[in-house]
């Protein structure tokens, strides 16, 4: 069996710098005509120019035949000038503003304290259609971790929608029922992505037969519910729900340590991974929309032109892929079964 799509696009990657960011390009470059690149540099791309010459290193490091853009975004902070944003809106390849609230996650140091910081910046995306990505979850450390995504929407995201009713946001790696319940009922204006993992596992994963590093990501994976939910949201006829990897890549002595960092790497086999998905759920019809219409519609972009072909069969995950500096690099699933192959 078979599935053809239009080529997709990869709406929220990690790319890391140097000579990681060569090591992994290549696997985005194959799956994905375009990319939202993730700003969580060190340190953190917070310019219209920084994002200019981040760009730049990624296309020079793109492998001669593949072609791949990627689309850039700024790392909002507590001093997010809203000048940087008329920039940013203006540039022709700065497409959207992270928000990371401050120790949520991988290099968040710098992000944001408290969004009231940021009205004007704010205020001038939700003016010029900037869209802003949201990683979801507060970093109180009072809060439960797997709750800290609903406190977020109580705490944070209605009250940033009712100070900023037309701000285009995307709830991004959405792990919830809650947070899909939430992005369904918001307005146009608000759409989410969902990762490949957070389809195909639940919290159990993280602890089959002893504690799996590999499957340790922010936001981390939940009960069998929500992940029910993601498949539900993921399948639906909404346009809200697209595919946004959050493939990210880490050493394997940075993965298997005594403080693990958070982050899958997917990108690999990323669509091979939600075609399992979808397949699963009876849903393959309802892929190419998930996958290369809806972010593209909402981003008010082209869809693409072309089309990549899966084919169902059988094959193993490689153990590790080479990274920087002689360092490797683990894949979700590793040594295990996939039961779909990219063909062309
Ligand atoms: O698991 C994660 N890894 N979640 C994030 O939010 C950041 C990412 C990374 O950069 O490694
Ligand atoms: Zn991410």
């Amino acid at each position: 069996m078979q599935i053809t799509i239009t080529r997709p696009d990869d709406w929220h990657l990690h790319l890391r710098d140097g000579a990681a960011l060569a090591a992994v390009l290549p696997h985005s470059a194959r799956q994905f005509a375009r990319a939202i690149v993730m700003p969580n540099l060190r340190p953190p791309v917070t310019t219209v120019a920084a994002a200019g010459k981040y760009r730049e290193r990624i296309l020079a490091a793109l492998p001669a035949g593949l072609n791949f853009e990627p689309l850039m975004t700024l790392y909002l902070t507590d001093n997010s000038p809203a000048d940087e944003i008329l920039r940013a809106a203006g540039s022709d390849f700065v497409k959207a503003v992270k928000l990371y609230p401050a120790g949520a996650t991988t290099n968040s140091n710098a992000g944001v304290t408290d969004l009231a910081k940021c009205d004007a910046a704010l205020g001038e995306m939700e003016k010029l259609g900037l869209p802003l990505l949201v990683h979801g979850e507060v970093a109180d450390p009072a809060i439960d971790l797997f709750d800290r995504e609903n406190v977020f929407i109580d705490t944070v995201m209605q009250p940033l929608l009712a100070r900023h009713p037309a701000l285009r946001v995307v709830f991004e790696h959405i792990t919830t029922k809650d947070a899909a319940a939430f992005v369904a009922a918001a307005g146009a204006n608000v759409a989410a992505t969902i990762t490949a993992h957070h389809l195909l596992y639940n919290r159990n994963a993280l602890f089959v037969g002893g504690l799996r590093p590999h499957y340790y990501c922010l936001p981390v994976l939940k009960r069998e519910v929500h992940r029910q939910a993601l498949i539900a949201a993921a399948t639906s006829a909404s346009g809200k729900f697209f595919l946004g990897t959050d493939s990210a890549p880490h050493a394997r002595g940075g993965k298997e340590a005594a403080c693990a960092c958070a982050g899958c790497y997917t990108a690999f086999a990323a669509l091979e991974l939600y075609a399992e998905a979808f397949a699963a759920a009876g849903a393959l019809d309802r892929f190419e929309a998930f996958a290369s219409f809806n972010g593209a519609d909402f981003y008010g972009l082209p869809r693409n032109a072309g089309t990549l072909t899966l084919e169902r069969r059988s094959w193993t995950m490689p153990d590790e892929l080479a990274y920087a500096d002689g360092d490797r690099l683990v894949p979700l699933r590793a040594g295990e079964a996939m039961q779909w192959k990219l063909i062309g």
